[in-house]
């Protein structure tokens, strides 16, 4: 291959961000929602792609939890069409950004994650720059609120994500 056809597929090539979870229907599924319209706002949906997935198996296919659903809606994101998914070991050869969202679930990644992919491993909120917190805490047992707290964690890190990977890609 020339030079200049290499440089080509690589200026082509897309970053992949995955978010983990425990269950796939609370909080990584509202850095999908969320990212993705960061994303499409930028202009990048064709440079960027996204999904999510949980390290345990309790909700493959199931759409996000109804509270999710309805504290994301009423900031404008659509969660309706995502169903849960299960995080698969060539998830961590596939995607760029395997990213969690407390340390519970980084520890999960960690024993599943081939060792040469272990680097792809963060946890998300470490892109957040209003929040000093590392863990977007798990919104499942508790109220309302807990879900408004997930959206303005996600809400911050998925800018500050969004910012460094237009920067580390020029
Ligand atoms: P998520 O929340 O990991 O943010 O999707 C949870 C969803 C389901 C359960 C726990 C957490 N569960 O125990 O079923």
């Amino acid at each position: 291959m020339s030079f200049c056809s290499l440089f080509e597929v690589l200026q082509l090539k897309k970053t992949r961000v995955l978010f983990c979870c425990l269950g796939n229907i609370c909080r990584s599924p509202t850095a999908e929602a969320v990212f993705r319209v960061r994303v499409e706002e930028a202009g990048l949906g064709q440079h960027i792609e996204i999904d999510s997935a949980g390290t345990h198996d309790f909700h493959i296919g199931k759409p996000p939890d109804t509270r999710t659903q309805r504290a994301a809606m009423k900031r404008g994101y659509d969660m309706s069409g995502l169903r849960g998914r299960q995080v698969e070991i060539s998830d961590f050869s596939r995607f760029d950004y395997v990213l969690a969202m407390d340390h519970a679930n980084m520890e999960n990644l960690q024993r599943l994650c081939p060792q040469k992919e272990q680097g792809r491993l963060e946890l998300f909120l470490k892109y957040a720059s209003r929040h000093g917190e590392r863990e977007v805490p798990d919104p499942y047992y508790g109220g309302e609120e807990g879900f408004e707290r997930v959206l303005d964690m996600v809400e911050d890190a998925a800018e500050g994500l969004l910012r460094y990977i237009r920067q580390a890609s020029g």
